[in-house]
Formats: structure tokens, sequence, C-alpha cells
């Protein structure tokens, strides 16, 4: 049967790690010299609403040393709900590629477009949420700490689509919770009610704390993200002035373990949520991050045709 990649709250704690185990061993195959041709004869639609670096280029070359192929639709090409009704592009596209991907503003375009499409539709962010990056970013926690389970993580900032997937995948694969960010700019509240209710199943804590000196306390893990996210820009000279204690730098690192990593998905604005010390210091994890987007991708994908497949 036909499964989608739209949210972390929609998989069990199993299904995650089985897909972060898949990807682990897909990327050390990768870099013993390749990847069999899991995905030969499949192409990947990628559709773009707003821009993008990492998931473009990530999505494209996981489908391509998986023996497959990708193809970019920008925004100008599809026009998404405006040219033509969702509906109309999921049924159309559906008979072309086997498997979707895309970023969109609003979290229900993607699933208008996985109603209407008969083939998988993976998320690639939109308003609420990323679970690809979530996905990127546990496998780099495993990497670098062993484990997701029993760790604190600390998310610094904005109350965003970033935020809304880590949290979740934090409270299914059992690692504490924490938000820090100015008032105004905390995690929605549904998604804050999912994230508990899951985090109730796993033992686990999910906490929003004003004071970002006391959040980053025992924080095995202090993730940020921009301060005015795409299509907010807008906001981005009232978000200038609030955001600035909620910078991760030297000082806020030194009250965390020592042992502690930094996360942040990218693109950064250096001198904004992070300084260059932290972004290029020796905690920083943030391009290991970024290419393992390559790595758990691949495994999302292999995985949704294993599912179409059963
Ligand atoms: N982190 C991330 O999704 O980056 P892009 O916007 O460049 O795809
Ligand atoms: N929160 C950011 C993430 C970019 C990958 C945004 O939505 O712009």
């Amino acid at each position: 049967m036909k499964k989608d990649f739209i949210a972390i709250s929609d998989f069990s704690s199993e299904e995650l790690m089985s897909i972060l185990e898949l990807a682990i061993d897909l990327k050390k195959q990768w870099h013993d010299g390749g990847n069999p041709p899991l995905l030969k004869g499949k192409v990947l639609g990628m559709i773009f609403q707003k821009p993008s670096l990492r998931t473009r280029v990530s999505f494209d070359m996981a489908m391509r040393h998986l023996g497959g192929d990708a193809l970019y639709l920008s925004p100008n090409e599809i026009g998404l709900g405006q040219r033509e009704s969702i509906a109309d592009v999921a049924r159309v596209l559906s008979g072309y590629v086997q498997v979707l991907m895309a970023r969109v503003f609003s979290h229900d375009h993607i699933l208008e477009l996985a109603r209407w499409s008969s083939i998988p539709v993976i998320n690639g962010l939109s308003d609420y949420n990323h679970p690809c990056q979530a996905m990127a970013d546990a496998l780099t926690i495993i990497e670098r700490l062993g484990k997701m389970k029993d760790i604190n993580v600390v998310f610094i900032g904005d109350g965003n689509n970033v935020a809304v997937s880590m949290m979740h995948i934090c409270a299914k694969l059992g690692a504490n919770f924490t938000h820090s960010g100015p008032d105004g700019y905390q995690i929605d509240a549904s998604a804050l009610a999912l994230g508990r209710t899951i985090a109730a199943g796993t033992n686990t804590k999910i906490r929003q704390i004003f004071n970002p000196q006391e959040a980053v306390r025992d924080a095995d893990v202090i993730y940020t993200d921009t301060w005015t996210s795409m299509g907010q820009e807008v906001e981005s000279e009232k978000r200038a002035k609030v955001f600035p204690p909620y910078q991760v730098n030297t000082e806020l690192l030194k009250l965390a373990k020592p042992s502690a990593i930094v996360l942040h998905c990218l693109p950064a604005h250096r001198g904004q949520e992070i300084t260059d010390e932290v972004a290029d210091g020796e905690q920083s994890a943030l391009f290991q991050q970024a290419h393992n987007r390559l790595h758990a991708q691949k495994a999302i994908l292999v995985n949704l045709f294993q599912q179409a497949n059963s």
C-alpha cells in the first residue's frame, strides 16, 4: 500500500529506527564503493515552492546514487494551486513519475498532494514541519553521541517547522526536548500537545523555558535555526529585535555539557542565531548534519518503495 513521508508523528519509534538503521547501512555502503541500483527505473518529481540548496541537491544525488533519476519542478513551472489545482497536479504527475517530494508554504498543500497522488509523497518542508531534516539530525546525533535515548536536546530560537519535527523525533526516540525562545515565538500549541502525547508514551520530557542560559544546562545537543523562516520576511526587522538574547554563542555553549554538540539545519545567518566561532568550532556538527541529509533521504526513499511493494 502507498505510504507517504509527511510527518515524524505518523511513524512508530520502531519504524523510525529501522529507517535510521537503513540510512547507516546505505551510508557505509556508499563510502565503501557505492550503493546498488535499488531505485533503478524510478524517477522522483521535486516540486519547490521555496528556495533550497540541501533538500534539492541531496534528493537529486540520492536518486542518482540508487540508480534512479530526479526532476526539478520550479515554482514558476508548476504554479501549484494557481495555474492548476493541487489535486490535478497530483493526479497528472502520478502518471509520469514514481515518487514526489514537495516543499510548500502551507502544510495543507502537502496533505492535499498526498491525498490525490497515487504515488508516495515526501514532505520537503512546510510551514508546519521539516521531517526529512529531523531524520538527518537524528542520524547525526546517533553518530556523534551513540544514541538518541536519554539525551537532552535543547532548541534555541524560533519555535518553527524545524523545531516541531525535532521535538517529535526526540519524543519518539526517547530524548528529552526543551525549547527556549522569546515570548510569542513558542512552538505551535497543537504540535506541542502532540509532542507531549508521544513523550508520555516514551517517558520523556518536553519543556519550554524562556531563559536560554537555564535551558541549555545539561544539554547534550544545542540546536538552532534562522529567526525568520522562508515566507516570514516581512517580520524580519521585528524578529531581529527580540531574538538576540537567543544567539548560540561561546558563552551559551559553555553552560551545556562539555561533550555537547551543536546542530543547525542551515542556511545559517552567522552573527545572528549562531556565531562563526560556534558554527566552525570543535563542537559543531553542522556539515556532517548537512551531508547526512543525503543518507537519511536515501533510506526514506527506499523504505517508501519497500512499503509500496509489501
Ligand atoms: N536545511 C534545509 O532544508 O536546507 P535547504 O533549505 O537548503 O534545502
Ligand atoms: N526554518 C527554516 C528552515 C530552512 C531549511 C525555514 O523554514 O526557512
